[in-house]
């Protein structure tokens, strides 16, 4: 009898919370899709930045919004280190392509690309359509191994780059635009061995998921992305990982395109593949010590 009357106000109420919670979910989200549709039509160009374009998922983000017409823009900027890498890819892109060769992690380098953007927009009658953020590096060992040198270079990369990027074309952007903001699957979990990647990429999730709510008041989108390991970008091998280890790996196209299309429909996440997807529902029931121990067999 007890036993009864505690499963039926268990069950009660974990109904009412549930169905409380689709409510907020749908109401949310109407309210989401009504505010993305407040683009500010005018005869301004469309400009679109790519950070990481000289490699990986970066390039592959150039190009498709270089070749496919429903991303159009009329201008490309692309950024990383690398000069020869970006004046490589600029040759193939069928877009006006800007090669913007600078370190993220370099606050002046930041303070230029900053003056010279405003410049851009103001002079040349520009408006930012997207802002792909997916520069970014990670790298294996034991984190007193590797050192804090080394793994702060990690987070300044994967978190304060991208924060300070985000702050720049934000401020810069009016209704319609669209961030992408490249995290990981690594940002749902702990990982060991690559314990600030993952802490690094926890950052960037939270701070873009929350920053969406703020920005989409503004009519600005942002898809935050997190991929399982993709084998062929240069991250893998960058970040001295075993690829044979690693369960039901990614393609970087694929990955791009399933992204670019959770974006413009408007998702607050996107998780390409069956393994992030199953990471996104599971990971945050599952207890992290059965997590860490999947990580140590398949990362
Ligand atoms: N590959 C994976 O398994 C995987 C999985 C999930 C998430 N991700 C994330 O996806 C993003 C792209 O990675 P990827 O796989 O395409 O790797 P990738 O091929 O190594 O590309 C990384 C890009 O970031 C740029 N970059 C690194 N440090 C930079 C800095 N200080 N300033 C400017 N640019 C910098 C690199 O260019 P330069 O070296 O020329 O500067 C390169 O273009 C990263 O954020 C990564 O964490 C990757």
């Amino acid at each position: 009898m007890i036993l009864r009357v505690v499963v039926t106000i268990f069950g009660t109420v974990f109904m009412a919370t549930g169905l409380i919670a689709i409510i907020i979910y749908i109401v949310e989200r109407i309210k989401y899709k009504n505010l993305l549709k407040e683009k500010v039509h005018n005869q301004s160009k469309e400009l679109a930045i790519v950070t990481g374009a000289s490699s990986g998922l970066g390039r592959d983000y150039a190009k498709l919004i270089s070749k496919n017409k429903k991303y159009h823009v009329d201008e490309l900027i692309i950024i990383a280190r690398r000069e020869d890498r970006l004046e490589k890819l600029k040759n193939i892109l069928t877009v006006p392509t800007i090669v913007y060769p600078m370190d993220m992690t370099d606050e002046e380098e930041m303070e230029d690309f900053k003056a010279y953007l405003e410049n851009k927009i103001k002079t040349e009658n520009f408006e930012i359509k997207y802002l792909i953020n997916a520069a970014g590096s990670g790298i294996k060992g034991k984190s007193l191994e590797l050192g804090s040198a080394r793994e702060i270079k990690t987070l300044k990369i994967n978190s304060e780059a991208q924060v300070r990027m985000t702050h720049i074309v934000a401020n810069l952007m009016s209704a319609g635009g669209n961030i992408i903001q490249v995290a990981s699957v690594a940002a749902f979990n702990p990982m060991e061995d690559l314990n600030m990647y993952a802490a690094s990429k926890a950052f960037i999730y939270t701070y873009a998921r929350g920053l969406r709510g703020e920005l989409l008041k503004r009519g600005i989108n942002i898809t935050t992305v997190c991929p399982y390991f993709i084998t062929d970008t240069e991250f893998i091998d960058k970040a001295k990982m075993n690829r044979k280890k690693l369960f039901m790996p990614l393609k970087s196209k694929h990955v791009v395109k399933k992204s670019m299309s959770d974006m413009s429909r408007g998702f607050a996440l996107s998780t390409p593949g069956f393994v992030a997807t199953m990471d996104r529902i599971f990971g945050g029931l599952v207890p992290d010590e059965v997590l860490l121990y999947l990580m140590r067999l398949f990362v």
